[in-house]
């Protein structure tokens, strides 16, 4: 029997951890619930103690519990702590170890990886002290996040941060807890992503609006499955979450290098990056100056190297995925792709309108050398990636 300590914060998302709790206690879980004061204020004690069929815990200073279960018991009995939803307050405490509540304190005094389900306005969550806070609690190896989804708030907004639905934590915390089949360990996987820069002179240059988003979710959703993930990013905000090598580059031919110094014994080859197909032929060595007799301006340009038709042609090529960008006939010019650069597989997406550059979600259809053609409904870019990594595990033939 699984023992789940689910701890619960002020935030209005509180109420769905009585049905959390009702599902990890049909799962046939042992749940302890652990509140904070300001928990009490949106749902009672009594009714989760009903549900978990246990007392709750909720104050550190309480002699009777601290004998019993107090929050170093309760940290040590857990096999997994899962603090939904966490307010952005308690994201705060949990970056800087503050342990001045139960939770808090029962949270620095676990050695076991937990689960946080944020719960705050869109506001809140987009506001980079809280960004700030989520990037350490990451980077502390100590916990997973369950991030918020999107949509309409209990506030009245519409954006990001409500907290993720209870089945979707359920399952995640229970999956976390399986002893793990990763179809790709020890497997080398590079990718590339976001824009380059092609300069024009020291100072200025021409690049595209691609985000890297949905490269960073790629390289994750490939480490997630045991890759040994090597990501070659163009300038951009995005990064992965989880651990990899990443090499920064600017221009195609920087990519280009970096991918052939990294592609020796690559399993898998994606070319997610938005690469620059032209650069400018004369790239100015001094800031090019405005002249008065002069209205107009031409540059010149030359072919940039194909980073991913430049890998299908390699003698040992690795499976090499390609994505195709489009705004018309996106299909039919995805399979010309697919065909004239000799890949295994294609992501084509429609990026008319502003649908895909820098937003969270994507609609994406993959086809493969037979022209079979996947649709993966709109989606966020995390659960795009993880099904193109799907795909590329089953076509590789390694699945579980
Ligand atoms: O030909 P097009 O640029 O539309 O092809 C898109 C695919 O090719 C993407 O996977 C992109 O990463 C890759 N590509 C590349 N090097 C280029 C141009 C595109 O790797 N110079």
């Amino acid at each position: 029997m699984k023992k789940i300590v689910v701890a619960i914060t002020g935030s209005i998302a509180a109420y769905k951890s009585a049905h959390l709790v009702r599902l990890f206690k049909k799962s046939g879980c042992d749940v302890r619930i652990v509140m904070t004061q300001s928990a009490k204020e949106f749902i009672t004690p009594m009714t989760m103690q009903a549900l978990s069929g246990n007392a709750v815990v909720d104050n550190i200073l309480d002699p009777a519990h601290e004998m019993g279960m107090g929050h170093i018991e309760l940290s040590r009995w857990a096999d997994a702590i899962v603090i939904a939803p966490c307010s952005a307050n308690m994201l705060a405490k949990l970056a800087n170890g503050i342990a001045d509540d139960l939770v808090s304190a029962m949270c620095l005094a676990s050695p076991k990886k937990m689960h946080i389900a944020p719960s705050m306005n869109r506001f809140m969550w987009d506001n980079p002290m809280a960004q700030a806070n989520v990037q350490k609690l990451l980077a502390s190896n100590l916990y997973l996040m369950i991030d918020p989804g999107s949509g309409e708030q209990a506030c009245g907004e519409v954006g990001q941060g409500r907290m993720a639905e209870p089945e979707a934590i359920h399952d995640r915390v229970l999956a976390d807890l399986m002893p793990k089949h990763l179809p790709l360990l020890g497997k080398k996987i590079v990718i590339t992503g976001g824009p380059t820069r092609e300069a024009i002179d020291p100072v200025r240059y021409i690049s595209n609006h691609s985000s890297g988003k949905m490269a960073c979710s790629l390289a994750d959703a490939f480490a997630e499955q045991g890759a040994d993930v090597t990501l070659v990013l163009g300038p951009c905000e995005a990064k992965p979450k989880l651990p990899m090598n990443i090499v920064s580059v600017e221009s195609a031919q920087n990519m280009l290098d970096a991918v052939l110094v990294n592609i020796d014994n690559a399993t898998v080859f994606l070319g997610a990056a938005a690469v620059a197909d032209y650069r400018v032929a004369n790239i100015a060595d001094e800031k090019m100056k405005k002249t008065d007799d002069q209205d107009g301006l031409t540059l010149s340009f030359v072919k940039n190297p194909d980073v991913l038709a430049t890998v299908a042609a390699l003698p040992k090529k690795p499976f090499v995925v390609g994505f195709a960008a489009e705004t018309q006939n996106v299909i039919e010019y995805a399979i010309k792709k697919l065909n004239a650069k000799k890949l295994d597989l294609i992501c084509a997406n429609d990026v008319s309108q502003g649908k895909v550059f820098g937003q969270d979600e994507n609609s994406i259809v993959i086809i493969d050398t037979n022209n079979e053609k996947i649709e993966l409904p709109r989606s966020t870019k995390q659960d795009q990636a993880k099904k193109i990594v799907n795909l590329v595990i089953n076509k590789l033939g390694l699945e579980k």
